[in-house]
């Protein structure tokens, strides 16, 4: 049955505003204007990735928009001492805890999940404490789910990257590509399933664009959607004829007087 999209939040990630704006160190663009754009857009919160390198989003960024915008925030972390400490004075109604290695280009897996690790244990349980809603971002696979929920989380976050992946694989015939896209569907279909059989919210993420918002924003089940990349992308583009327009209009009216 189709079910209303509007019952699916939608989360947009804004971290490669800072991106842009961190390869010129400057000020512009800045992500709390974007944050503000994007909500005025509909989105149901703002997420952003405080990573260990700081390579886009800075600590003061986290800091402005956590007072200053009308929608939850959604902070992505690695599980680690100093993170957690920032976290907590900054208390996002949200996170979502991440792997993180230093070279990767983006989140690459989900979290590998162990009940008997304590520190992530810790970590979810101190959130928690502040009414935060914590995710564990994972693989779509039953077992991982479960062991989510062990350790306490009351949300997973299913990684979508090797389904979206699948769209872009030039090394598949089109046959090929639209199995293993199906083939990836039904396990997240599948794993959204077991999320509501066992009682823990279903978000998911990674890879979603124009393209394939429409192949899984059906899936029964599930509750959020995080959205980053493709956003931003297409913003550039809708936003570049407007851009320039406005620089020549200002080189056309002359000097200031
Ligand atoms: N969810 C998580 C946990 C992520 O790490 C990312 C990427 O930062 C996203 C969602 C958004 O992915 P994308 O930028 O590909 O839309």
């Amino acid at each position: 049955m189709h079910k209303p999209a509007a019952m699916i939040d939608l989360g947009v990630n804004i971290d490669h505003v800072a991106t842009v704006r961190q390869a010129r160190q400057t000020i512009e663009p800045s992500p709390l204007e974007a944050a503000t754009l994007a909500i005025a857009g509909g989105a149901n919160s703002i997420t952003v990735h405080l990573r260990g390198d700081r390579r886009h989003i800075q600590d003061d960024d986290v800091k402005e928009l956590r007072e200053q915008i009308s929608v939850p925030l959604n902070l992505e972390m690695a599980v680690g001492e100093d993170i957690l400490t920032f976290a907590l004075g900054i208390k996002p109604q949200q996170a979502c805890l991440v792997p993180e290695k230093r070279e990767e280009l983006t989140t690459e897996g989900g979290l590998a999940l162990d009940p008997s690790n304590t520190e992530m244990r810790e970590c979810i349980a101190a959130l928690q404490e502040q009414n935060c809603l914590v995710s564990l971002f994972i693989e779509p696979d039953a077992q991982i789910i479960d062991m989510a929920k062990e350790l306490g989380a009351e949300a997973v976050e299913l990684h979508t990257g090797a389904w979206a992946n699948a769209y872009l694989d030039t090394n598949l015939s089109d046959d090929q590509r639209s199995q293993a896209i199906t083939a990836h569907l039904n396990k997240l279909e599948h794993a959204a399933e077991h999320c509501a059989a066992i009682g823990i919210r279903c978000h998911a993420g990674h890879g979603i664009t124009y393209h394939n918002i429409r192949d899984i924003v059906h899936l029964k089940d599930l509750r959020e959607l995080n959205i980053g990349h493709t956003i931003v992308s297409r913003s550039i583009m809708t936003g570049m004829q407007a851009a320039v327009a406005e620089m020549r209009a200002l080189m056309d009216a002359g000097p200031k007087s």
